[in-house]
């Protein structure tokens, strides 16, 4: 069975404490000078919440100051990589909470919303939860045993810590099929249900939601209003839908089709959560270009990594613009919008900077590689008030 990670992560083993202490003494006001006065969870506090995600490095307390800015600017986290199953659960009889522990610990001591991420996906999972013990595709009853322990341990230990749990992530096609995954071909389509319920039955409190990307595009945005519609009819406590947002200059194309996607939550009467969000100014490079050595080739380095040396001010109004009309359709939508989270705290450490291509420079977030406040930080804020 061909399983690939694409996404990587970067660990290194810092002491679960160290958060813990940062955490607490983690300063509640602005400090003079190096701080925006302004911070998103207030503006946005009549609207949703806002939230981002921590890497594990960040998690474990190796970047204080950029917890610090965590704890003024925001009121949910979500663990970038560290709750996805080939890091919380890597082997069959081992699970890995230090992390997790540390994430959850740090919500808590600020108040915040955590967002489980994630329980099942066809992505970092390790490759023995599909395998029998001599190395065969498990069967059905094999993997829904699994799919229940993992679930169930998960999402028990964190109870009243973790208050939403994506449950399901990229299920679909882009044409609102089912995306045919070692999940969907050993267990069949009841495995989105199973999974829903196992995490209900683990948490009754907890919202649960589906989660995937390009749901903005009008066949998978329609996949997944069955898809949810469907559970919903079958009685599977179903919360809200996440839509991945990570967008760029030219897509989605049309705008209408992100407030089109949030609406078609509302009319299900669930709520919708923008996960996942951040902005690419850089052009999407063709399988082939992928590989090439900017380094080497200058000229495709010039088209692929074109800001490299910094962003120049007319690409950087037109992102604010945007991000200003992506903000704009939230607020209208803010009934239906639960939680906005950023893909990221700062520009230097989102994935957009390695995915697709490996080593360029991206702009995608509100704050820069030193933490600062960009100019579209306040042109959203502006637009609370
Ligand atoms: C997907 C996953 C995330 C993350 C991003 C890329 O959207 O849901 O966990 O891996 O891709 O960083």
């Amino acid at each position: 069975m061909i399983f690939f990670t694409f996404r990587f992560d970067i660990s290194s083993s810092f002491a679960a404490a160290t958060v813990l202490a940062v955490a607490l003494s983690l300063p509640t006001g602005a400090a003079a000078g190096e701080t925006p006065e302004a911070s998103l969870k207030d503006a946005f506090a009549d609207a949703f919440l806002v939230g981002t995600a921590l890497n594990r490095e960040q998690i474990l307390g190796k970047e204080p100051d950029t917890l610090a800015l965590v704890a003024r600017q925001f009121n949910a986290v979500t663990a970038e990589n560290v709750m996805k199953w080939e890091k919380i659960h890597p082997e069959d009889d081992r699970f890995d909470w230090t992390a997790p522990d540390a994430l959850t610990d740090f919500a808590t001591a600020h108040g915040m919303q955590v967002a489980g991420h994630v329980l099942i996906w066809h992505q970092q999972t390790p490759g023995w939860v599909f395998e029998d013990a001599d190395g065969k595709p498990a069967s059905r009853e094999l993997l829904l045993a699994r799919m229940e322990r993992h679930i169930d341990t998960v999402v028990r230990r964190y109870r009243g810590r973790v208050q939403c749990w994506e449950v399901v992530n990229e299920a679909l096609n882009d044409d609102g099929s089912l995306r045919r995954t070692p999940w969907l071909e050993i267990i069949g389509e009841d495995y989105i249900q199973r999974a829903f319920e196992y995490a209900h039955r683990a948490d009754p409190e907890a919202c649960l939601y589906y989660n995937d990307y390009n749901l903005y595009k009008p066949a998978k945005r329609d996949g997944a209003v069955r898809l949810v519609k469907g559970l919903l009819e079958q009685g599977v406590p179903v919360s809200g839908i996440g839509l991945q947002g990570h967008y760029g200059m030219g897509h989605p194309e049309d705008l209408q089709d992100f407030a089109d996607s949030i609406a078609a939550v509302g009319a299900l009467g669930l709520e919708a959560y923008i996960t996942e969000f951040d902005l690419s100014v850089l052009p999407f490079p063709d399988e082939q270009s992928r590989s090439a050595d900017l380094s080497v080739d200058l000229e495709l380095k010039a088209q692929l990594n074109p800001y490299a040396d910094g962003l120049p001010a007319e690409v950087e109004q037109r992102q604010r613009e945007r991000w200003v009309a992506l903000f704009r359709i939230l607020l209208e939508q803010k009934d239906t919008v639960a939680r906005v989270t950023f893909w990221g705290v700062n520009d230097g450490q989102n994935w957009k900077n390695d995915w697709p291509m490996r080593g360029r420079t991206d702009y995608p977030l509100l704050f820069d590689r030193d933490n600062r406040p960009k100019p579209a930080f306040y042109d959203i804020i502006a637009l609370t008030r």
